[in-house]
């Protein structure tokens, strides 16, 4: 009895500081964003022959010089040379680029760790495109569309061939010498933390992101390269990529073989976590939750509607299978790896074609409620579903009927179903998540 109980406290602590470190991450981040001062977008970024060739179009085929610089390439050499006579994982062929991709406040800190823990053979990177998209934020807010659609996947197919130049023109200030202390999140990503990429510390540096668990220098983007070009697979977390359409030529790209797993989340709960934890930029949901009132022609109210369309244009486009597609998309819910999570990663793991480690599922054990998962024990996944339903009794009835008259669709498309009273919104005893299983041929 006594061991069941500290299992759900320590779920529930974990669950908590989870949320905590997100929260005051995205504060953070929000400032960051508003303090930035408007600026010309991509100009100062990329060079004017990179402009020029781009062309404001998003093709990425004829818009990018294809060759990585110089520098890059001969360092990429020496490592191969280096690594030759190391065994390899089935050839070059067996080597697997994994995109999470997801949307702020929907588990995908969590999720991403479940890549992140694999640090002996994969490389993992935490909202790499967090530069990128602050640089081509407008001066009137939003995300110049037009440039992100072009930067996103060709600053992404570069990391995945673990070249950091073209980020480096996004950080700010600029590295030097491809050294930085400003690498956001660094510490939420241990493959940048870990002794070949831990240089000595140096006094009177500021790293803004420092590693956890030791310290290190600023972030000498060069070893992170070496050791990047080592490891045998790669994968990214990505909160800011829309629509999975504009990732077509990442995943035509020949060579990287890259999956997609589009990880979704109720978006009553969704909604219901931002106003908490993005509370400047959501106060007017909040004044409407207190109120008691929405003005559903609100700009706001058609963001979420925007949100939730690019939520669902991308799972209906990856679950339909077109060629570009076919055995590189999974769809997986939030709900479903915080009541699942073992069950969940291991089919991530078969669908990335990845071997499933101890250390990966050590890590789950010991920091969700999994091991009771299987054992079939209902009072616990009863727990744990309540867990995964707390948000419902944070979010006034008339706010979820505004989420469910603008997000339709989407919430049918992923099995969660409509509450028709407060009394069905707050009853837990009445499951909003219906089992679902998607469908990927
Ligand atoms: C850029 O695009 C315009 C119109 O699409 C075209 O006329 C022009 O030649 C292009 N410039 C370059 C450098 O490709
Ligand atoms: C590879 O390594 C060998 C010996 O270590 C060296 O002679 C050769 O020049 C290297 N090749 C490249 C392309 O760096
Ligand atoms: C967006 O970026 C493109 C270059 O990709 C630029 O031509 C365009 O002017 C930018 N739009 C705005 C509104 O700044
Ligand atoms: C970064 O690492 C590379 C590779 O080991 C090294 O050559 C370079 O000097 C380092 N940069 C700095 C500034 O220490």
């Amino acid at each position: 009895m006594r061991i069941k109980y500290t299992i759900c406290i320590v779920f529930f602590l974990a669950l908590v500081i989870i949320e905590k470190e997100n929260n005051i991450i995205s504060r953070v981040s929000d400032k960051l964003t508003l303090r930035q001062t408007p600026r010309t977008p991509l100009e100062p970024v990329l060079s004017s022959r990179e402009l020029l060739r781009h062309n404001g179009s998003v093709s990425l085929r004829h818009a990018s010089p294809r060759e990585p610089n110089p520098a890059f390439t001969l360092l990429k050499r020496r490592v191969e040379n280096r690594t030759q006579h190391q065994p390899q994982p089935e050839g070059s062929g067996g080597r697997k680029h994994i995109l999470l991709l997801s949307t702020t406040r929907s588990g995908s800190s969590f999720m991403g760790e479940f890549f992140n823990q694999q640090s002996d053979d994969m490389f993992y990177l935490y909202e790499p495109l967090w530069h990128v998209e602050k640089r081509l934020t407008l001066a009137t807010g939003g995300v110049n569309s037009t440039a992100a659609n072009w930067a996103y996947p060709e600053v992404l197919r570069r990391l995945f061939l673990c070249d950091f130049s073209l980020l480096e023109r996004f950080i700010e200030p600029a590295p030097v010498a491809h050294v930085t202390p400003d690498l956001f999140r660094r510490s939420s990503s241990s493959s940048l933390c870990e002794d070949s990429v831990c240089s000595p510390a140096v006094k009177g540096v500021f790293e803004h992101h420092s590693c956890k668990n030791r310290r290190c220098g600023p972030l000498n983007l060069t070893l992170a390269s070496e050791s990047c070009l080592q490891k045998a697979h790669r994968a990214i977390k990505l909160v800011r990529v829309r629509q999975l359409q504009t990732l077509r030529l990442l995943a035509e790209e020949p060579g990287l073989d890259v999956r997609f797993i589009q990880l979704v989340r109720d978006p009553r709960a969704v909604l219901a976590s931002r106003i908490v934890a993005f509370a400047d930029r959501y106060k007017n949901w909040k004044q409407w939750a207190e109120d008691g009132d929405v003005p559903i022609d609100d700009v706001e109210v058609s963001k979420l509607k925007g949100n939730c369309n690019n939520l669902r244009m991308s799972a209906e486009l990856g679950l339909k299978q077109p060629l570009w597609l076919r055995r590189r998309y999974m769809l997986v819910r939030y709900e479903d790896i915080a009541r699942f999570p073992l069950q969940k990663a291991v089919e991530m793991y078969n669908f990335a074609g990845i071997p499933f480690t101890s250390k990966v599922k050590a890590w789950i054990l010991s920091n969700t409620q999994a091991s009771k998962e299987t054992g079939g024990i209902y009072s616990t996944q009863k727990k744990s579903s309540e867990q995964v339903e707390k948000w419902r009794a944070n979010i006034p009835f008339k706010i979820a009927q505004v989420v469910q008259k603008v997000c339709g669709s989407t919430l049918k498309l992923f099995g969660y179903k409509l509450v028709s009273s407060e009394e069905m919104l707050t009853d837990k005893s009445i499951s909003l998540i219906e089992n679902k299983v998607f469908n990927t041929r």
